[in-house]
């Protein structure tokens, strides 16, 4: 990359996926039969029977715990480093989220913590696949069965990745994935949930089914903020457009861009009235998905040729944590996450060093204000989620980029020494 500035993400969308929404959006025919055909084709990636497009994956996961009948006085585990708007679904149906500890450095549901969270209450599990890392799935369907409990994949971060030769979103009884911009393969916005169960399905199709369809504009100003996305994060124009707004925001005391999505965080427990009444996906969601569904493989490649590489070069770095991964999990590598004490001092250094990152939008809700009927002790998520800093792993990374943020870390690292 020119210039020596490294963005932390960059789109996978690109002009030749927003010319296919365009023409969908440009044409008055009905949606629906090019959905279904991106439904199945996503059911067939995955392994599973069935696969419903729906609005979000916190959507799709409120819509699979009604289908499954939990409702007052359940109980549903949650890991307890996680995205704030799964947990804050479970009280919208009466039952209560209990947090369950994560792996310190591989960030993902510990077993043995799932194991002692279960009461004669708990109804479903959620392993959470975060940063694209799966969690130990022989050792939590195990326990699940044992106790009759449900396993709902959270596959939000991890489309494509597998573990033991499985992809995730097949290796428990339900899934849900999400296709932000930000997300390893995008359908503008939107989001999918698996099942084999055609009771589930229908369950949740019925409910999609009675919505609106997402309004044209959404899709319309969504593909030109895809499209202003790929612009501002490419070689040619980042270092003159992005980069100096962080620099300058940082500089201020704000990170613009974080600050956005600090914003959702805060309306947490909203479930919008749009996802009721605009469930339906639009034909050029499907349109660019069923392409980018051809590029995966390619896109989780990039990634996890660069995750490996920097697995590999950081992991002796003084001062440093580097990620671990449950034996047998193939990580796609949807976020390359450190941990520092001073994950401040440790961004400054690699700002300056021309490398962007972010501290992310994962919290430990156990202890979180946001949450505090339900209160449990998991040390391991607060303690990554104050330590924890992501470096940019996306496709668009080149060897010397990835050679220039090796050298940039090390450096900054022995800075802070
Ligand atoms: C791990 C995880 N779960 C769930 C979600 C929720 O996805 P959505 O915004 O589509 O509801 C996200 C969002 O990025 C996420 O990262």
């Amino acid at each position: 990359m020119a210039f020596g500035r490294i963005p932390r993400f960059s789109p996978s969308f690109s002009p030749r996926e927003a010319l296919l929404a365009a023409r969908y959006l440009l044409r008055d025919g009905p949606d629906d039969e090019i959905v279904a055909r991106w439904e199945q084709e996503f059911a067939e990636y995955i392994g599973a029977r069935f696969a419903v497009m729906v609005p979000s994956a916190r959507y799709g996961f409120y819509l699979l715990l009604k289908a499954l009948g939990v409702g007052e006085g359940d109980e549903v585990i949650v890991p307890a480093l996680t995205y704030f708007a799964i947990p804050a679904m479970v009280p919208l149906l009466g039952a209560r989220p209990v947090f369950a500890d994560v792996g310190l450095n591989s960030h993902v549901l510990d077993p043995e913590a799932f194991r002692a969270a279960i009461t004669p209450r708990t109804k479903a599990v959620v392993p959470t696949h975060l940063f694209g890392t799966p969690c130990n799935m022989d050792a939590i369907r195990a326990i699940a069965r044992e106790h009759g409990i449900q396993v709902i994949e959270d596959c939000a971060q991890s489309t494509g990745a597998r573990y033991k030769g499985v992809r995730v979103g097949h290796l428990g009884d339900h899934a849900y994935y999400t296709f932000g911009l930000t997300k390893n393969i995008t359908t503008l916005s939107g989001a999918m949930i698996t099942t084999d169960d055609p009771k589930v399905a229908e369950s949740v199709r019925t409910t999609i089914q009675a919505g609106g369809y997402t309004p044209k504009e959404k899709s319309v100003k969504e593909a030109v903020t895809g499209l202003a996305m790929w612009a501002a994060t490419h070689p040619a124009l980042y270092w003159a457009t992005v980069h100096p707004a962080v620099v300058i925001g940082n500089k201020l005391g704000q990170d613009p861009i974080h600050e956005r999505f600090g914003e959702a965080e805060r309306r947490y427990d909203s479930l919008p009235a749009s996802y009721l009444s605009q469930a339906k996906a639009r034909g050029a969601q499907a349109a660019v998905g069923r392409r980018q569904l051809t590029r995966i493989e390619q896109l989780n490649g990039a990634r996890m040729r660069n995750g490996k590489a920097l697995d590999k070069a950081l992991a002796h770095v003084d001062g440093l944590g580097v990620p671990c991964y449950p034996e047998g999990a193939e990580p796609i590598y949807m976020s390359f996450v450190v941990h520092h004490k001073d994950r401040e001092g440790l961004a400054a250094e690699l700002r300056k060093r021309g490398v962007d990152t972010t501290v992310g939008y994962m919290s430990a809700f156990a202890d979180h204000p946001l949450f505090p009927e339900y209160k449990a002790d998991c040390p391991n998520a607060a303690e990554a989620a104050s330590q924890l800093l992501h470096l940019p792993v996306h496709p668009n990374l080149s060897r010397a980029d990835l050679d220039h943020m090796v050298e940039a870390v090390r450096s900054a690292c022995m800075a802070l020494r």
